[in-house]
């Protein structure tokens, strides 16, 4: 039988072993900790200035100071929420002042407001002149998911959208109500998309111009959202170069304001083109100007068309869509220098006001009451 002392050495070996493993098991866990499973705390402007290894990111109430903009760039995937409110003083710094970068975003805002102080701009003029109003206030870029959060009171157009992957954006708010003050808020566009590959679900904006306004991109869904007071839901305004395709708009409600449902394109715009939208069971009503509005003739609502900016494959189909005016405005006018196909529009009911102006060009509608 071999001594206890014969042992030792084998078994100071086997200690050492054991001892050198679970330190480099230990340090490779807290290099992966620092690497990629950080949890970073925004409260401030510098504490924002590099979040490339945050996976986690908490944003908790903050002010951030005249002449300074916040940049959200965590790291691919990174879970970002909100636990107070971000506050911006008033500032020349143009737009965006708040700008979230980051790919496969998950943002959950827990139902805080992005406050841009839009009382201290406001003007009645909008980008058109005055206060220099910077803008847009808010801008998504990367991709992911955006939701639970309210842009109140932004200075002019409140959310940019130019993501650059698949992204779903739900249960956002932008309220601008404060702006139908004297008539001051002006140019307050809830969301302004050119991008791809984007859902708009359940959000609710309350402001002074269009509520969506869709100026380039293929493959997006507005769909279940709330529109108080706004020029509507638009595709455009399309400019030269710019082109949206396969667009659909589902079950939303758009009440009051000046238009309903939309396609503005610029008189003067070649090499683009408005393909395949379809409007499916939203509900609009006191509307003041024009119920439905489709028109090459922009910034006119109803002149002299374009002819280089084609417009083809509208429907108002899969549900009813109501549209109701008021006394003064029309239920559905299209301006088209340059339309064609057969539009099937058997679930459009569209009542009151003046009735319809159909400058069809080469196209044809089917159905419908209007
Ligand atoms: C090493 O660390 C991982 C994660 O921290 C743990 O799951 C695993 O059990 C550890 N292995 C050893 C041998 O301690
Ligand atoms: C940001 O932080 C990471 C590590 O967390 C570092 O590697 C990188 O150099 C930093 N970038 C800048 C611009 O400071
Ligand atoms: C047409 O617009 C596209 C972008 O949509 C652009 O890439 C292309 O260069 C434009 N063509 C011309 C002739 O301007
Ligand atoms: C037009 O749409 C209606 C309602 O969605 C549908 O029942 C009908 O078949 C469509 N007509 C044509 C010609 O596609």
């Amino acid at each position: 039988m071999p001594s206890l002392a014969s042992l030792l050495p084998f078994a100071a070996v086997l200690a050492s072993g054991l001892a050198s493993a679970v330190p480099n098991n230990a340090t490779l866990a807290s290099r992966t900790d620092t690497a990629k499973r950080a949890t970073c705390t925004v409260n401030s402007v510098s504490s924002a200035s590099n979040l490339s290894s945050c996976s986690t990111v908490v944003i908790t109430g903050f002010t951030v100071p005249s002449g300074q903009t916040v940049t959200i760039a965590a790291a691919s995937g990174a879970t970002v929420t909100m636990t107070g409110d971000i506050v911006f003083s008033k500032t020349t710094s143009a737009g965006p002042l708040l700008t979230f970068d980051t790919p496969n975003i998950n943002f959950n805002g827990g139902t805080h407001n992005i406050n841009g102080n839009g009382a201290q701009y406001w003007d009645g003029q909008g980008t058109n002149g005055g206060s220099t109003k910077p803008h847009p206030f808010v801008k998504f870029k990367g991709s992911g998911t955006f939701s639970f959060v309210t842009v109140l009171n932004s200075p002019a157009q409140a959310i940019s959208v130019g993501t650059s992957g698949t992204t779903v954006i739900s249960r956002v708010t932008v309220d601008n109500s404060a702006g139908n003050s004297g008539s001051l808020g002006h140019n307050t566009d809830g969301f302004d998309i050119s991008a791809s590959d984007v859902t708009l679900s359940q959000v609710t904006v309350n402001n002074q111009d269009d509520c969506v306004a869709i100026n380039k991109g293929s493959n997006l869904v507005i769909e279940d959202s709330t529109c108080i007071g706004s020029h509507g839901i638009s595709i455009g305004s399309i400019a030269a170069d710019h082109s949206v395709s396969n667009v659909k708009i589902a079950r939303n409600t758009v009440t009051g304001g000046l238009y309903g449902l939309r396609i503005k394109v610029d008189a003067d715009a070649t090499n683009a083109s408005v393909s395949s939208v379809t409007y499916e069971g939203n509900t609009v009503s006191g509307i003041t100007e024009y119920g439905v509005l489709i028109s090459q003739s922009y910034p006119d609502n109803d002149g002299t068309p374009g002819t280089s900016a084609p417009i083809s494959g509208i429907a108002f189909t899969g549900g009813t869509t109501s549209v109701s005016v008021g006394s003064s405005a029309y239920t559905l006018v299209v301006d088209c220098g340059a339309c064609s196909g057969t539009w099937n529009f058997s679930d459009l009911k569209a009542s009151g006001g003046k009735g319809h102006i159909l400058a069809l060009n080469k196209a044809t509608i089917s159905g419908g009451t209007y």
